[in-house]
């Protein structure tokens, strides 16, 4: 995660802003208690990891203040895309399709009807080519610095 971070949005964020996005993105671990956390694993490494969520938290890791456990209503809520990074060594080779595909389809199988997450600006062209649609374009100062985010939607 941490270097998906640090290397991966340069060619959208500047150094202040790759920073202050360290304070809104990483690992909610609620994800891993919940059993919606998928990790690609290749010869013994890490590729990449990402998940889902049927919780209200859109986006945000154990540091961001502001989440929330309640549970979403599948027939009336779309779930949640969360924590998406695949690392630098692996990217382009599929593994975010991969993890995405295996979000949307447990997703599916409990019942929701629709999808949504809040992506980077790295993330857009992935959620894109996925079938996601931007929604809403926002901007996160929370790190102390403005972050640009645009959540993205999918019916499933
Ligand atoms: C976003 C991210 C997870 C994509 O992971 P990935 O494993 O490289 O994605 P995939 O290989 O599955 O890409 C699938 C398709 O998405 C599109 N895509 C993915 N990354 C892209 C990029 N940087 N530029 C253009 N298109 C891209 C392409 O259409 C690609 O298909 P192709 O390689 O056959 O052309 C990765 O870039 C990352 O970790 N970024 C930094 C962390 C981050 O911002 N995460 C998102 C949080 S919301």
């Amino acid at each position: 995660m941490d270097a998906s971070i640090g290397e991966l949005q340069k060619p959208f964020l500047d150094a202040r802003q790759i920073d202050a996005s360290r304070s809104i993105m990483g690992l909610d671990t609620q994800l891993i208690d919940d059993g919606t956390y998928f990790v690609v694993e290749t010869d013994g490494g890490i590729a990449g990891c990402g998940g889902w969520s049927r919780r209200a938290t859109l986006y945000g890791g154990d540091q961001t203040p502001g989440r929330s456990p309640v549970p979403l209503d599948p027939a009336n809520d779309p779930a949640r895309v969360r924590a998406m990074y695949t690392h630098p060594l692996h990217v382009r080779k599929g593994v975010g399709r991969l993890i995405l595909s295996l979000c949307e389809e447990t997703a599916r199988s409990e019942g929701f009807k629709s999808i949504e997450l809040m992506a980077t600006l790295a993330g857009e062209p992935l959620y894109r080519a996925c079938g996601y649609e931007p929604c809403e374009r926002i901007v996160d100062d929370r790190g102390g610095v403005g972050v640009p985010l645009v959540r993205m939607r999918k019916q499933l």
